[in-house]
């Protein structure tokens, strides 16, 4: 059987992975995200644990679709209503199944001219070393990319990795990772840290779940994955409001995911959604780009 380590290795061979980085064992939040949106890196392991999961939840691949619709939506709308053109996608995950990462997304919207420099910059932060070597195989076929492997709660080496950016405003991406992360003290100060360094015009796009419309569900679908060996937090409206502390929303505001798309209007009996928000830092906010490191 071809595994993604072996198309890996065909397209590209300086980033081919070392077997033993790849944890065939236990399941990752990247693979178990990649099956719900209808992609095929996830391995037995995750396919397993992706069947408890959906018999508790038969919300997760439906949940999965949306959100991805929304970081097209939200990058579309960055690139339309700002001037932003500098793009941080911190727990970027696996490439979308249908062929559309958000760096080819950026990049074509951005084409530069003929002998022109490109005009954005898309730099993917994942701590999964088979994310960050397929983000690398589609960032090494566009120029003014980079992959970091990298734990976003590491606030030090995080900092280090926004010196690549050059002062003009920056988009920054939390889409579907925060709730990966259990503990509200570490997201609370990533957040804060990311808040103050931001020049000031930045954009801030959060997708967080939440067990507000199906708390009982939820909470069974947090038990299983813990049993899994997996952290899951979903946030209420009101934690996930507050990582947007001092900056203003663009329309509609943080609302339900789905809500983002006229198409899904309603949101289906029984399911549950996630938030989804973008909002943009405010002149009048702290200078940005410096920030203490502790
Ligand atoms: C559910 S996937 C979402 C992927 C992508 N943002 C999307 O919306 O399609 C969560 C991703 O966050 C990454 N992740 C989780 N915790 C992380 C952490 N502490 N540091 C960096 N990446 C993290 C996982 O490896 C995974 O690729």
């Amino acid at each position: 059987m071809t595994t993604a380590a072996d198309n890996i290795r065909e397209r590209r061979p300086e980033n081919a992975m070392h077997i033993h980085d790849i944890s065939m064992q236990a399941a990752t939040s990247a693979r178990l995200y990649d099956h719900f949106a209808g992609g095929c890196e996830a391995y037995a392991i995750d396919r397993d644990l992706a069947a408890r999961a959906t018999a508790v939840a038969p919300w997760l691949s439906w949940s999965a679709h949306t959100a991805r619709e929304y970081a097209h939506t939200a990058v579309s709308r960055i690139l339309d209503d700002t001037d932003i053109r500098q793009f941080l996608d911190l727990g970027c995950g696996l490439p979308a199944a249908d062929g559309r990462p958000l760096v080819e997304l950026v990049s074509k919207t951005t084409q530069p001219g003929p002998g022109r420099s490109p005009q954005y910059r898309y730099v993917a932060v994942d701590h999964d070393p088979m994310v960050i070597a397929h983000v690398k195989c589609w960032a090494a076929e566009t120029s003014g990319d980079a992959a970091v492997l990298l734990d976003i709660t590491n606030a030090n080496a995080l900092l280090d990795t926004l010196q690549v950016f050059d002062g003009r405003p920056v988009a920054v991406l939390l889409h579907q990772v925060l709730e990966w992360i259990p503990d509200d003290k570490a997201v609370a100060s990533l957040l804060a840290k990311i808040r103050e360094w931001l020049p000031a015009g930045s954009a801030l796009s959060i997708v967080h779940a939440t067990a507000d419309a199906q708390p009982e569900q939820t909470a069974q679908l947090v038990a299983t994955l813990a049993a899994a060996g997996l952290g899951f937090r979903p946030r209420s409206r009101e934690e996930i409001a507050d990582l947007f502390d001092g900056f203003t929303h663009l329309a509609p505001g943080l609302s339900e995911t789905y809500s983002w798309h006229s198409r899904r209007a309603t949101l289906p009996k029984g399911y549950s959604s996630g938030y989804a928000g973008i909002a943009i830092k405010p002149a009048d906010g702290p200078a940005g780009c410096s920030v203490d490191v502790v």
